[in-house]
């Protein structure tokens, strides 16, 4: 197990490099040997709800922890992921050529220079999502599960042919959601869909993401824990609308590397829970009737 020493590293403003050899010498120490992955579909029904953010921070996070972690931009057509991971510059291949056996692996698996047990593949940029079917995404996967801990599929938003592909290999689900109407309802159909596709009730869970204090108590956002009540899933983390995200996003890093932002700390929480820690949950703070009162009168 990589120790907290490395997130203190890295969120001390240490470089990268020195946080990257710390981890190296401890994953030569304690690396598993044997692998077989949990494979992660990250999907929602409503776009721009946060998808690729959580998958590129929990990919980073549990590498960081020192596990195995392929992450695939399953966004056909509209890749994301490795721009947000400051990692564009060095995809030459996607997920559909080594889906469909055009390339081998190695060929469009980027190795993050910043974290050595960190892979991407990327999404292409020109085919459309026809291009992948869910049988050779399960096929690859497969293939991959012996090599890695943890394998994160960022999915198109929606339920369409992009969606069955990222979830015809998971073993497990996140769904994202922001505290609106449209979003939660569309959650508990997802996780119908993902059950009916073979992923256990018990391995879905949600995360309610972009939560605003000052709206929740104005009361035109919902309130997660009203929410949790309305779902039939179990709410695995609220993660607050951070400025730090949208900068970090921005800047191509993702947050867990860049600070003490309670976002960075909330993606790290969830990547320990997910690696079987025993973790609180950060829960992310309302505000007081002082604060509304400040809130109202600074308008
Ligand atoms: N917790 C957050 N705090 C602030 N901004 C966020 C947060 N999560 C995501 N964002 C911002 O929201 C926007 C959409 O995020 P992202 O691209 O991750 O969503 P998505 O669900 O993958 O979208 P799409 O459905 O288009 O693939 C981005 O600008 C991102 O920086
Ligand atoms: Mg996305």
């Amino acid at each position: 197990m990589v120790t907290n020493d490395v997130f203190e590293t890295v969120n001390n403003g240490s470089s990268s490099k020195d946080a990257a050899s710390k981890i190296s010498q401890q994953l030569d120490k304690g690396a598993p040997k044997d692998r077989y992955a949990k494979v992660y579909a990250i999907a929602s029904g409503k776009g721009g709800v946060g998808k690729t953010t959580i998958c590129a921070n929990l990919g980073m996070a549990l590498s960081l922890l020192g596990r195995k972690v392929l992450l695939i931009d399953g966004d056909i057509g509209l890749k994301n992921l490795d721009v947000i991971m400051g990692l564009e510059e060095y995809s030459t291949h996607d997920i559909v050529d080594c889906a469909s056996g055009k390339v081998k692996f190695s060929a469009a698996a980027i190795q993050d220079p910043r974290v050595s047990s960190l892979f991407v593949i990327a999404a292409s940029q020109s085919l459309d999502k026809s291009h992948l079917t869910p049988k050779q995404m399960g096929l690859f996967c497969h293939e991959l599960m012996k090599d890695f801990d943890y394998i994160l599929i960022d999915a198109p938003a929606g339920i369409e042919n992009g969606f069955a592909c990222a979830i015809a290999p998971a073993t497990h689900a996140l769904i994202v959601t922001t505290p609106e109407h449209a979003s939660l309802r569309n959650a508990d159909r997802i996780a119908g869909l993902m059950e009916a596709n073979g992923i256990l009730p018990k391995n879905i869970s949600v995360i309610i993401n972009k939560i605003e204090a000052h709206l929740i108590a104005d009361s035109i956002a919902l309130d997660p824990d009203d929410m949790q009540k309305t779902l039939a899933l179990p709410v695995t983390a609220q993660i607050p609308f951070d400025y730090d995200v949208t900068a970090s996003n921005f800047k191509k890093r993702p947050v867990v590397l860049n600070g003490r932002s309670l976002a960075a700390k909330i993606f790290v929480n969830i990547a320990r829970t997910i690696d079987g820690e025993k973790v609180e949950p950060i829960v992310v703070k309302k505000m007081s009737f002082i604060d509304r009162l400040l809130n109202i009168f600074s308008r």
